[in-house]
């Protein structure tokens, strides 16, 4: 059977392509702790010892904020990792997917984002997921880049599961509703990467999030609905929406980061689902699987 060899696979979305792994695939999954995808001889070694069949870069530096002042350390998990593999990989002719973000986009055009738009990064996170594209799609073979964003799912920590516990515990909570995305669930973007792999004729730059787009207030009214509906919440905070000049923080982010999917919805054949339908899936399966997800 052949192997896929994941890195980050304890993030959200490596968790997520372990669970999902097709029958007719093995995974191999590699945790921050087996391999440091910026160690070039780590990198050579494993892929050496395991000789996958394909790897999928999970693992990234994704702390947008944390970013600012850890420049170094975003670049070297998320510029010089993906160059690393990438380069190592083109050597033993093992496909590599590699996943980034919509935050390599200025938020300004006022349409949803295809892969062939101008990137233009607000941040220090976006700067070094951008640089780590351009280490893939330059070291040659037929790599696949997938941009995601706005990802949650019951593993670690995310925007769903804050807003769940800050909505527990506070009688308000001000959310900003000038800043437009789509919610991705890290499930349906693993089923995504699995697809891709498996088409066979997957190259270059695909866009991936759910269906749909929303404010982060119109996300945090979501769960907000979702989880009293289904009893995770006893009761929820009045939410207020506020603009993001009165929610300063480190990073700059794009105002409007809507992905279009069109391409990958074409070659895959499957038109995704929207976003509202991901979420209350996402937390029926916290629900089940995290009794202590406060
Ligand atoms: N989260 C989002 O909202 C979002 C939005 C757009 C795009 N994306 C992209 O989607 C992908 C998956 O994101 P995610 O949400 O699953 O991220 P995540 O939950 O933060 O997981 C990232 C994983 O990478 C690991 N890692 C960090 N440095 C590493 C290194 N040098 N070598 C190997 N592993 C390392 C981390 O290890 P530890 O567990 O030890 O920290 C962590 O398990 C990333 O490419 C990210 O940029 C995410």
């Amino acid at each position: 059977m052949p192997r896929a060899l994941v890195c980050g696979a304890n993030g959200q979305l490596g968790q997520e392509l372990v669970l999902t792994c097709p029958e007719h695939w093995q995974t191999l999954p590699m945790a921050r702790s087996m391999l440091d995808i910026a160690d070039h001889d780590q990198v050579a070694r494993v892929l050496d010892e395991t000789e996958p069949a394909w790897v999928i870069n999970a693992a990234a530096f994704t702390a947008v904020d944390a970013a600012e002042s850890e420049q170094e350390s975003a670049q070297r998990v998320n510029g010089l990792g993906p160059e690393m593999l990438a380069t190592q990989c083109q050597r033993r002719n093992i496909p590599l997917l590699h996943v980034s973000t919509d935050f390599v986009f200025d938020g300004t055009q006022g349409r949803p984002y295809g892969p062939d738009d101008e990137p233009k990064p607000l941040g220090v996170y976006g700067r070094s997921k951008l640089a780590g594209e351009k280490a893939v799609l330059s070291a040659g073979g037929s790599p696949v880049v997938l941009r995601t964003g706005w990802v949650y799912s019951r593993h670690g920590g995310n925007f769903v599961k804050t807003m769940l516990r800050l909505m527990a515990e506070r009688e308000q909570l001000s959310v900003v509703e000038d800043q437009i995305g789509t919610p991705t669930w890290a499930r349906g973007l693993a089923l995504t990467c699995w697809g891709l792999i498996d088409h066979g004729n997957a190259t270059g730059i695909y866009h991936w999030s759910d269906a749909g787009a929303c404010s982060w207030y119109d996300f945090a009214a979501a769960i907000r609905h979702i989880g009293l509906d289904l009893g995770l919440l006893p009761q929820a905070a009045t939410l207020i929406p506020i603009p993001t000049s009165q929610y300063p923080t480190p990073a700059q982010r794009p105002a409007y980061s809507v992905l279009d999917k069109t391409s990958t919805r074409n070659l895959l054949g499957h038109p995704g689902y929207h976003w509202t339908s991901q979420l209350r899936a996402m937390l029926v399966d916290l629900q089940q699987h995290e009794k202590h997800w406060l």
